[in-house]
This record gives C-alpha cells, structure tokens and sequence, in this order.
C-alpha cells in the first residue's frame, strides 16, 4: 500500500456502518473505537497457536480491561492473567471464574495475595520472599512459581521482564531453595510461568526461552501446566508493509519444542500463553481532533486533543502508531502529504504523538485516527492536567457502533474527593480541620 492511498481502516470496514464524523458528533473527541470482528478474530487465531491437549490462551488483562471487550474475549474461550486485586474484580465482573484466573503478582502486600487465595484463584509467586508469604497465608495449597529464565525480548527496555536487568521471576540459581519452601509450608507446585517481555515478530527468543524454561520444569515432577509468557507482536509499521508474526512457523517451531519435552517429562502437562497486545492492539482505533495547525522554527505541527494522558506509547516508549486522517465528512484525507509533528494538548514539550511524519495535510476541525490503539491505549490513559477520559465504543459485528464506557465529566474529577460540607471543627480554639470521610477511611484500613 503506498502512501498516497492508505486507508487502512476503510479498506477492511473498521467503522462498519458509522464513519470517524460521525462517531465523533455522537460521542465526543478524543474517543476510542474498537471492532468486534477484530478482536474476535484475534482470539481465535491465539487459540490455534498450538494443538496440544489442555493449551490455554491466558489473555493479559493490562492491554484493555474494557468490561465488554473481557466479555467477548471470555465468550471467545479465553482465560485470563491479572495483575492486581483490579484486575481481579474486573475480570470476575465480566465472567471469568476463578479457576479461569491466574494472578501474576510482583511484590504483592498480604492483603492483596489474601484477596486472590480467599477467591480460589490460583498466584504465581516470583520471588523467594513472596514464596514464603504465600506458604504463610496458605499452608499446604497449590501455587505456581514464575521464572526469569535469563532471556529476554520486547520492543523498548522497558517492557523487556526476562534477562540480567529484569526484577521479575525467580532466577534459576534459587531452585534448590523453592524446594526447601515448598516442602516447609507443604506447598504443592502446579505449575511455573515466565514472561519475557512485550513484542517480538520474530521467535527466536521466545522459543529460546522456552527451551529454558521446560529445562527448569524438568526438575520439578507432576506439574499440571507450564505457561510461556505473552509478547505476540503486532506490525505497527502498517504503511511500510511490515510483516506479520509468522504463526504457521511459530506453531511448527514450538509444538515440535513441546512435544519432545513431553515425551521425557512422562506425565500430563498443558501448556499455557499470556497474550495481551496480540488480542486486542488491532482491535482498537484512537479518533482525536485537529484545533490548530502552525509553523514554529522550521517544524510544522498538528496540534490535537491526543494528549501522552489518552495515548502514553509515543511518549513512555518512542512508541509508533500509524496514522489516518479525516476530512470534516469523515473522509480520509490522501492527498498533499507534508512532513508534520503530531502534538497533544498537555503543558508538556514531550506530548508528542509522531514526529516528523509524512502526513496528508491537515487543517483545524480535521480528525486524526491513531491506529492499533486497543492495546495499552485506554488501560495507560490518566486524568493529568484534569483532562478527562475519552469514551470507548465498540463496532458491533452488523456495523452498528456501542458505547462501551461513557465519557468522564467534569464532575468525575472530584468523585473521590471527601464531601467537603461534610467538614467540622474538631475543638474550639483549635484550627486544625478534619474531614469525617477522610478519618473513617484512615481508621478502616484498606477495602477491596
Ligand atoms: N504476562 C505478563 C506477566 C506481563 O507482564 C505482560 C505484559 C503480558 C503477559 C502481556 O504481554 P503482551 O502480550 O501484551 O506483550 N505498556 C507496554 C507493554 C507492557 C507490557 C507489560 N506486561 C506497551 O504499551 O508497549
């Protein structure tokens, strides 16, 4: 596709029977759009991955905790991973049971690994100390050891969480020491888990890792599943052409890997992924709207209302997101492509959405569609600068377009606040101000 006619999402049918205009009109700007024959699509393709018995596709709920889109994924035959008590009571208000729910927790509180266990849920711990929490709180239960195998991948340093600089995972050195904990509070191990970061395309790593990580389940009898991790990558280059994950291979590569291993380990072990990204990036479009457009030393910006608060990638990672844009119709625009830099409307010179990007000219009341925006898009987006969150709507599979989250009001940005007429003096003569609300929650501790 070059880059006089693209259109991405006209091409496939994205909007179905609305358009970016008139998506906007009904639900304001930004506002996130996603498509549920993609997101189903996605899901069926992870469940094919691999044809062993018992495979499990564990969706990463970080990417997208929409509670309609969970519901999809679930109806799709998806499990799910959770990383917090949140994610936890999102995922079991939007169908999950508690045996569909693995919790991967990093240095989690009591409270927090009280929460899972009193629900059934079954914690992965990733470090010796956390080991022996567990043991503590849950003598004699089942639990599930994460392991950094010493590899790592993914598209930026910070999301790499396998190798040397990683925090997570039990490192392999310390297995002899697991052994000791489990058989101190009589732990029964179920199963071991590793992630080894977010995006690859090409799965020399991954199956690297997962070499690894079957040599360390080799020293541990009767496990009930061994989870390799997420990553799946997705091509964000969209205009260039870059080349999808080859699956076929990957399957080819990872079923022989498995199957072998299998064989020596003698008893019954399903195997397990986490994917996040892969479920839902391409799912998911992030409609914005251009309110200026100026020259300042040489360089061109489209200023719009995309803030690093709705979309955090490009400014967290140098991110990059493909870009569509709309005439005032709904339109997209293809013609005079001029180099721009793409900018948010937060006080921050690094709200940079694309720099120096050959996009078709724009002009104020145009839109801009960030694509690939499903996957920790809406999940990364803050209320910095008191900027509101967008809504998300969903494209209903006969085209039709439902809200899926309202817009923030204004109102929501005081929500948590205590009710401030509910404000007294505490004694006379003292100037000191207490708030009831605020008192009451400090005597009772934290509440899930
Ligand atoms: N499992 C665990 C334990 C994870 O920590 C993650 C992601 C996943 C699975 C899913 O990974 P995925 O398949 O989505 O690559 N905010 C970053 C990505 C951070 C990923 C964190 N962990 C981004 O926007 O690129």
């Amino acid at each position: 596709m070059n880059e006089q006619t693209f259109d991405f999402t006209g091409t496939m049918g994205f909007y179905g029977a609305t358009n970016p205009r008139k998506l906007i009109a009904d639900f304001g700007s930004p506002l996130y759009v996603y498509n549920e024959a993609v997101l189903r699509a996605r899901c069926r393709e992870m469940r094919q991955l691999l044809s062993l018995p018992g495979f499990k596709v564990h969706y990463s709920a970080k990417a997208n905790s929409n509670r309609e889109l969970l519901r999809i994924i679930h109806q799709e035959g998806l499990a799910a991973d959770a990383m917090s008590p949140g994610e936890i009571y999102i995922l079991e208000q939007s169908g999950f049971e508690a045996d569909e729910i693995l919790y991967v927790g990093n240095n989690v509180g009591a409270e927090e690994m009280e929460y899972a266990i009193s629900r059934g849920i079954r914690v992965s711990v990733d470090s010796l100390s956390q080991l022996r929490l567990y043991g503590r709180l849950n003598r004699g239960g089942d639990v599930a050891i994460r392991i950094n195998p010493g590899v790592g991948l993914g598209h930026h340093p910070k999301v790499i969480t396998g190798g040397r600089q990683s925090k997570f995972g039990i490192t392999p050195e310390w297995i002899p020491q697991v052994k000791e904990i489990l058989a101190e509070y009589g732990l029964h191990l179920k199963g071991i888990n590793q992630h080894l970061g977010s995006l690859f395309l090409e799965d020399r790593v991954y199956l690297e890792g997962a070499a690894r990580l079957l040599a360390i389940a080799s020293l541990f009898p009767g496990l009930e599943f061994v989870d390799l991790g997420g990553g799946f990558g997705i091509p964000y280059h969209k205009r260039e052409g870059e080349s999808r994950l080859d699956f076929k291979r990957l399957k080819g590569n990872l079923e022989n890997l498995l199957q072998v291993w299998l064989e020596r380990y003698g008893s019954e072990v399903a195997f397990q992924i986490e994917p996040g990204r892969y479920v839902v990036a391409e799912s998911g479009v992030l409609l914005g709207t251009v309110h200026s457009v100026k020259e300042s030393y040489g360089t061109r910006y489209v200023g719009t209302d995309l803030g690093f608060n709705v979309l955090a990638r490009p400014v967290l990672y140098d991110a990059y997101h493909e870009m569509e844009a709309y005439d005032a119709a709904g339109v997209p625009k293809n013609a005079e492509y001029e180099n721009v830099t793409v900018v948010g409307n937060i006080c921050e010179s690094g709200d940079i959405l694309a720099r120096e990007r050959n996009l078709p000219r724009m002009e104020p009341g145009d839109l801009i569609g960030v694509l690939d925006a499903g996957a920790y898009g809406y999940s990364m987006c803050s209320n910095y600068n008191n900027r509101l969150r967008p809504a998300e709507v969903l494209i209903r599979m006969d085209g039709t377009p439902a809200l899926i989250r309202r817009r923030e009001t204004l109102k929501d940005l005081s929500r948590l606040d205590p009710d401030l007429s509910d404000t007294i003096h505490s004694s006379e003569g003292d100037d000191e101000i207490e708030v009831r609300g605020a008192r009451r929650r400090a005597v009772g501790g934290q509440v899930f």
